[in-house]
C-alpha cells in the first residue's frame, strides 16, 4: 500500500482510546485515511468492562496498516497511569512526537442512584473519566514541550447533563467537561506565554453502537462513521485555534454547547444573607434557572399519561 502524503492528518502521530470499535474505531479508521499513524489504546473488554482481550487492538492495528500507514497496539486498561504513560510513550519513541490524542473508551453499568453499588461507581468513573487524565496527562507533558503542540480530544455524552438511570456515567461525563475545560485553560495559558499551541475540546457524539442498542427513549441517531470527520479537524492543524468547545456530533448535525456561567445574582440587604430573607427575595430575584431535561421529562410523561387513557 503506497503511503498517504497529502492527507488532512499526514505526519501526525495520534493515539485513540477505545479505537478497537464503535465510534472508537470509526475516528481511527477516519484518522488513518488521513495518513496519521496511530495508536491502538483498546483493552477489548464487554460493555460492563469485563473479559479482556487483546485480540480487539490487534486486529486494528492490521486493518489500519493496510492503509498505508503505521498503527501499534496497546491492549492495557486506560484506567490505569502506566497504560495512560504507554500510549503516549508507544507514539514518542517510535515515531519521534505525539500530535493528538483522542478518549473514547468507556463503559457502562446502568443502575439507579438509590440502588448503585460502590463497584458500579468506581467502575464507570475510572474508565471514563480517569482514563482522560492517565492519557491527557502524559500527553500534554510531551506536547508543552513539543515545538508543534498538539490536540487533546475528550469524549463526553449529552447525558453530562443529567441521566437518571446512570448517575456514574453521567458524572463522569460532565468530570471530563471540566476536565477537558481545565486542559484548555492550562493550554491558552502556555500558548499565551509564547510556548506552542495546543488545543482541548470535548465530542458529545450519538451513533448506533452496542453501547447505545438499549437507549430507551426514541432519540436523533446516526452511524460512528458520522462522529469522525470532526474529530479529524479538531485534530488537524486547521482547527487548532478552537479550544475549550463542547460539540455534540450526530449524523449531519453538529452542535455547540453554550460556556456555563453565572446568569442572576442577588445579594444581602444587611451584613450577611438570614434564610428567611432568601426564603422572600429568592423567588422574586435570581429565581430557578429552567431546566430543560426535567422539563422534557414531565411532558414525555404527560404524553405516556395521555397515550395510556
Ligand atoms: N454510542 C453512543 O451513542 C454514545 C453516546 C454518547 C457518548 N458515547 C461515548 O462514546 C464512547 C464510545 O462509545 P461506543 O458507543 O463506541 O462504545 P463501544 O462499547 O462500542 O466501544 C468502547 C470501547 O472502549 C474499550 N474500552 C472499555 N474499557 C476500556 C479500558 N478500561 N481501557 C481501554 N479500552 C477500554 C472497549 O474495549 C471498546 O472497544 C464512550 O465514551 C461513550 O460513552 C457514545
Amino acid at each position: 500500500m503506497e503511503k498517504i502524503v497529502d492527507g488532512y492528518l499526514t505526519g501526525k502521530n495520534i493515539a485513540i482510546t477505545g479505537a478497537g470499535s464503535g465510534i472508537g474505531k470509526a475516528i481511527a479508521l477516519a484518522v488513518a485515511t488521513e495518513g496519521a499513524n496511530i495508536v491502538v489504546a483498546d483493552y477489548g473488554v464487554s460493555l460492563d468492562g469485563s473479559d479482556p482481550t487483546s485480540d480487539i487492538a490487534d486486529e486494528t492495528v492490521e486493518e489500519i496498516k493496510s492503509f498505508g500507514v503505521d498503527a501499534i497496539a496497546v491492549a492495557g486498561d486506560i484506567s490505569q497511569m502506566d497504560t495512560g504513560e504507554e500510549v503516549v510513550t508507544a507514539a514518542v519513541d517510535t515515531w519521534g512526537s505525539i500530535d493528538g490524542v483522542v478518549c473514547v473508551a468507556g463503559i457502562l453499568r446502568e443502575r439507579m442512584l438509590f440502588n448503585m453499588s460502590e463497584d458500579e461507581w468506581d467502575a464507570v468513573i475510572a474508565v471514563h473519566l480517569k482514563g482522560h487524565f492517565t492519557v491527557y496527562r502524559h500527553a500534554m507533558a510531551v506536547m508543552r514541550k513539543q515545538e508543534s503542540g498538539g490536540s487533546l480530544l475528550g469524549v463526553t455524552s449529552g447525558a453530562f447533563t443529567a441521566s437518571t438511570a446512570q448517575p456514574n456515567y453521567s458524572a463522569a461525563k460532565g468530570g471530563i467537561v471540566s476536565l477537558t475545560r481545565s486542559a484548555a485553560m492550562t493550554a491558552a495559558s502556555i500558548s499565551l506565554r509564547g510556548g506552542p499551541a495546543i488545543n482541548a475540546n470535548c465530542l458529545a457524539p450519538t451513533a448506533r453502537t452496542r453501547m447505545s442498542e438499549n437507549v430507551p427513549f426514541a432519540i436523533e441517531t446516526g452511524e460512528p462513521s458520522d462522529i469522525a470527520p470532526m474529530a479529524v479537524y479538531l485534530l488537524s492543524d486547521k482547527g487548532r485555534d478552537v479550544n475549550a468547545q463542547v460539540y455534540s456530533v450526530v449524523g449531519r448535525r453538529i452542535s455547540v454547547w453554550n460556556q456555563p456561567r453565572e446568569v442572576r445574582s442577588m445579594f444581602a440587604p444587611g451584613e450577611a444573607w438570614t434564610p428567611e430573607e432568601i426564603e422572600a427575595m429568592l423567588p422574586n430575584t435570581i429565581k430557578q434557572e429552567p431546566n430543560p431535561f426535567i422539563d422534557d421529562l414531565e411532558r414525555r410523561m404527560k404524553e405516556m399519561a395521555q397515550e395510556g387513557q
